[in-house]
């Protein structure tokens, strides 16, 4: 009778975390030594670059390998719109986006306080009067609800520890009709010279997207040396 009860309650408890693991998409992953040992909805996800990585964002090659110049244009900005540079690192795009929204402004955010030390660094020469600097927890971006006409995030989603909570409170974040641009090195290429986890799928972006309510919208594959532009909207 005793063995049946344990059996019983060891059935019930796997239920349960398999339930759990349902509803909010995380399982745990083994140990890929790029990924932190947990997965979301089936992908692993990457450990975050550590701020020692900010002169890799600075390199002059960049503009040529990842073509950046050619994305800012497609973001098919206004010069009154508010954009929130999500996991923004060293302010690359952040302080390249500024004076494209000359009568708006760019919020700069990034969990990691080093990297926010050098984004201030840069304001404090002069540099983007229009960025703000946001310092953000892993589960929050803290930007003001409804106020972003555009979130970019370059290189940085498939690093959240919490996706789904970051995805909530992204769209929090944004304007009904608000657009997401989501920049990844295309998981579908093995030519793509990054590593795997450092990678996303379309199918898989836009089946996390969807769960958290964003609608897909295009996807540009083309135009970029190695990555995706893939644009969401929050619905009006
Ligand atoms: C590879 S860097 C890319 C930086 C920048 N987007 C660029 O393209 O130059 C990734 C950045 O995302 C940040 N990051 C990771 N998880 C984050 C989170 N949950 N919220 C905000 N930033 C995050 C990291 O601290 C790091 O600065």
């Amino acid at each position: 009778m005793q063995s049946i009860k344990v059996l019983l309650l060891a059935a019930l408890a796997a239920l349960g975390s398999a339930a759990l693991a349902q509803d909010t998409g995380y399982s745990n992953r083994g140990l890929n030594l790029e990924g932190i040992g947990k997965a979301y909805m089936g992908r692993e996800i990457a450990y975050v670059m550590g701020y020692e990585g900010a002169a890799w964002l600075e390199r002059e090659a960049r503009a040529k390998e990842e073509g950046t110049e050619a994305l800012l244009p497609l973001l098919n900005l206004k010069p009154t719109d508010a954009v929130a540079d999500i996991g923004a690192g060293t302010g690359y795009f952040s302080f390249r986006l500024a004076p494209l929204v000359p009568q708006g402004k760019v919020y700069a955010e990034d969990i990691q306080k080093e990297m926010v030390d050098v984004i201030n660094g840069r304001k404090a020469k002069g540099e983007g009067k229009n960025v703000v600097a946001v310092l953000g927890g892993i589960t929050d971006p803290k930007l003001p609800p409804g106020s972003i006409d555009l979130v970019l995030m370059v290189d940085v989603y498939h690093e959240f520890s919490y996706p789904r909570e970051m995805g909530q409170a992204i769209v929090r974040a944004l304007k009904p009709g608000g657009r997401v641009a989501l920049v990844e090195y295309r998981g579908e290429d093995p030519k793509v010279p990054i590593k795997e986890l450092h990678k996303m799928t379309e199918a898989q972006a836009r089946k996390e997207m969807a769960a958290v309510g964003l609608q897909w919208v295009s996807t540009d594959s083309k135009s970029l040396p190695i990555q995706h532009l893939m644009i969401f909207a929050k619905p009006n």
